[in-house]
């Protein structure tokens, strides 16, 4: 599928449950060749879909609208000196969906692309005057996007950060995926979403047994420490590993705990150094165990 491109989605029906954080510190992770930086440097494009804009904001100076609390996409560096008539230099990733021009924009890391997300993704209701219709046709339009030999060859792997909620645009994507990550906190809410959605996936690869979609884990995420867990996020979590449950196969063996360090999105400049935690060997192990895992579960791993 896509010549060996891979597309991650980071994905899960519930806001606030990390889809933003593991995308944009994956994208970072894959970047970097690891928190030791001694793995292969990804080339990495991120698509950012999610209306609150975090993971754009943490690679690009997105442009404040005075008065309103939606950031615009800055005018593009090589905007003057790409020859194309049908271009505003300007780019969202919502205009893939229009067949734009799209030109990505460099980031504040060298293996980093990014296509940020417009804000509110109504637009996309412009698609099709079938609502039926619209998941069908944002899995077709990416399709064909993911399919232009162009991006094969300058990225290894496109990851998309989705909206929180329930969204056309994240079904849609899903479907034109390879990857889905799934985060879950250790909440009832989330847990109990995550069969619901290992079930659309299983639908969606009725239809495509050759490529089938693969899950490369459901990762507990802003697991309080030990001594902090409680009764109920112990029965959660209990939940998700149970054997003769729907999830059991798919969680990863280890958690990520909640940490002031993983905040990334909450500070406002956009500095390289915000993903790299140094200073903190617990996130260090977390963030490794993590890579290994994407990385191993894309790549393969190079020791077998
Ligand atoms: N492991 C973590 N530890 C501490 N804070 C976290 C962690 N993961 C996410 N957060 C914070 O929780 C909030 C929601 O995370 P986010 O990635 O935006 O979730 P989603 O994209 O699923 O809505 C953000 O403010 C983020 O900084
Ligand atoms: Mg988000």
């Amino acid at each position: 599928m896509y010549g060996g491109l891979k597309v991650l989605s980071s994905y899960h029906r519930k806001g606030g449950v990390g889809k933003t954080f593991l995308a944009s510190t994956i994208a970072y992770l894959l970047a970097v060749g690891g928190p030791d930086k001694k793995g292969k440097k990804r080339k990495v494009l991120v698509l950012d879909y999610d209306s609150q804009q975090d993971s754009s904001k943490a690679f690009i100076q997105m442009q404040a609208i005075p008065g309103d609390d939606e950031y615009a996409a800055p005018i593009h560096p090589e905007f003057g000196q790409i020859d194309d008539d049908e271009w505003t230099g300007y780019n969202t990733s919502t205009d893939i969906l229009f067949d734009l021009p799209t030109y990505d924009y460099p980031t504040a890391f060298d293996n980093i692309k990014l296509l940020p997300s417009e804000g509110n993704v109504d637009r996309v209701l412009a698609l099709t005057s079938d609502p039926n219709e619209l998941v069908t046709k944002i899995t077709i339009h990416m399709t064909d996007w993911f399919n232009l030999p162009d991006l094969r060859e300058d990225y290894d792997i496109i990851i998309i950060d989705n909206p929180p909620s329930k969204s056309p645009i994240s079904s849609g994507i899903l479907a034109a995926a390879t990857h889905v990550l799934i985060p879950t906190e250790a909440e009832y809410d989330s847990v109990d979403g995550a069969p619901m959605l290992l079930n659309r996936i299983k639908i969606i690869n009725e239809i495509r047994q050759k490529d089938p979609l693969q899950v490369l884990g459901i990762i507990p995420n802003k697991i309080p420490t030990p001594s902090r867990m409680t009764q109920k996020d112990k029965v959660a979590l209990t939940k998700l590993y149970d054997k003769n449950g729907a999830t059991a196969e798919h969680m990863s063996r280890f958690f990520i705990s909640k940490r002031d360090c993983y905040r990334v999105m909450e500070r406002p400049s956009i500095d390289p150094s915000h993903f790299d935690y140094v200073h903190n060997h617990h996130a260090i192990e977390e963030m490794t165990n993590l890579y290994n895992l994407v990385e191993t579960k894309l790549w393969g791993n190079p020791d077998e």
